[in-house]
């Protein structure tokens, strides 16, 4: 799902149970990430079909050439809380 946080889009994922947050917003046409087709914890963009790992932001297919930035998430009951300001880019 997407929400944002100071004015920035991000992306919440649902993998089994565990929640992960990322910029929601495809780094190759800056496309929303969020409506994407989610498999064994990789993300594809629905505008041109490029990969990303949700839980490290890598690039795990083309045309996609640059990470995500991820951010670090806490759930507490109902409550996500995202650290948006360690959000971090691992190249
Ligand atoms: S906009 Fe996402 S792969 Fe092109």
């Amino acid at each position: 799902m997407r929400v944002e946080l100071f004015d920035e889009p991000i992306a919440l994922f649902n993998l089994d149970g565990e929640i992960l947050a990322t910029q929601d917003r495809c780094t190759h046409g800056d496309w929303s990430l969020a409506d994407g087709f989610l498999e064994n914890g990789v993300i594809e963009c629905t505008l041109h079909w490029g990969k990303f790992c949700v839980r490290t932001g890598k690039v795990k297919a083309p045309p996609a050439c640059a990470a995500l930035t991820v951010y670090p998430v806490k759930v507490e009951g109902n409550d996500v809380y995202v650290d948006f300001e360690s959000g971090k880019v691992n190249d």
